[in-house]
């Protein structure tokens, strides 16, 4: 006698619940630190020294695909560990380190981190920088991790302006760094 199936769950070979695994829809979110004025590097660097920020960033981006521009690749200096580093370029003899995905448009690496996604069941891809990338792909994300540094440098890089209007907070949390004296706050802000 053959066993009609009762439900509609899908099972691997390898008798895995599908149905338990996240679905293929991949957010696109971007995380950044950001003064007052929306600045957010100096010279090429990070403005503000905030270890708990880097531990933040590390936190979020984990075992994630992350995609940068070549110049924030140049100031980080080598691919960061425990994630898909997708580098993007419009210099097609820029080769970096092993340990990098370079591509040449946008659209390959927002393809590619995609695909890293869900290759990997993960819900999530990033954008990490800097201010250029920002620009081309803030209308394509759904979610901003935020750091709000309290504080105003006279810096050359900036996150572009953007409607506080269009998105929610979804959570913040505010810390403050004895060394320097700043308090900053980690906000997750999610498209209306
Ligand atoms: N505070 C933060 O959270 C944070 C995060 C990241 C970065 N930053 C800061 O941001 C600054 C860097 O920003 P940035 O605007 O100068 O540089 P960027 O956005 O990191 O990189 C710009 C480069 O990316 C490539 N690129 C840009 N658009 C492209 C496209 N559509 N197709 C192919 N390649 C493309 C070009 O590389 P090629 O010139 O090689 O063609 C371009 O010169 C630094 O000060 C850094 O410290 C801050």
């Amino acid at each position: 006698m053959t066993t009609q199936p009762t439900d509609h769950t899908l099972t691997g070979t390898d008798g895995e619940d599908y149905a338990a695994l996240p679905d293929d829809t991949v957010r696109l979110a971007l995380i950044v630190a950001m003064d007052r004025a929306r600045c957010i590097g100096i010279g090429n660097a990070l403005p503000w020294r905030l270890p708990a920020d880097l531990q933040y960033f590390k936190r979020v981006t984990s075992g994630k695909a992350i995609v940068m521009g070549r110049t924030t690749f140049d100031s980080l200096g080598r691919p960061l560990p425990n994630r898909t580093n997708i580098v993007v370029t419009r210099n097609p003899d820029w080769d970096g380190p092993i340990g990098i995905r370079v591509v040449h448009s946008l659209e390959a690496a927002l393809a590619l981190a995609e695909a890293v996604a869900v290759v990997n069941a993960q819900d999530e891809a990033l954008i990490i920088g800097g201010a250029e990338i920002y620009a081309q792909t803030l209308a394509q994300v759904s979610r901003m991790y935020i750091t709000e540094v309290e504080t105003t440098v006279d810096g050359d890089a900036f996150f572009p302006e953007f409607d506080r209007d269009e998105w929610r907070e979804l959570s913040r949390e505010r810390h403050h760094d004895e060394a320097s004296d700043l308090w900053f706050s980690f906000v997750v802000y999610e498209r209306i």
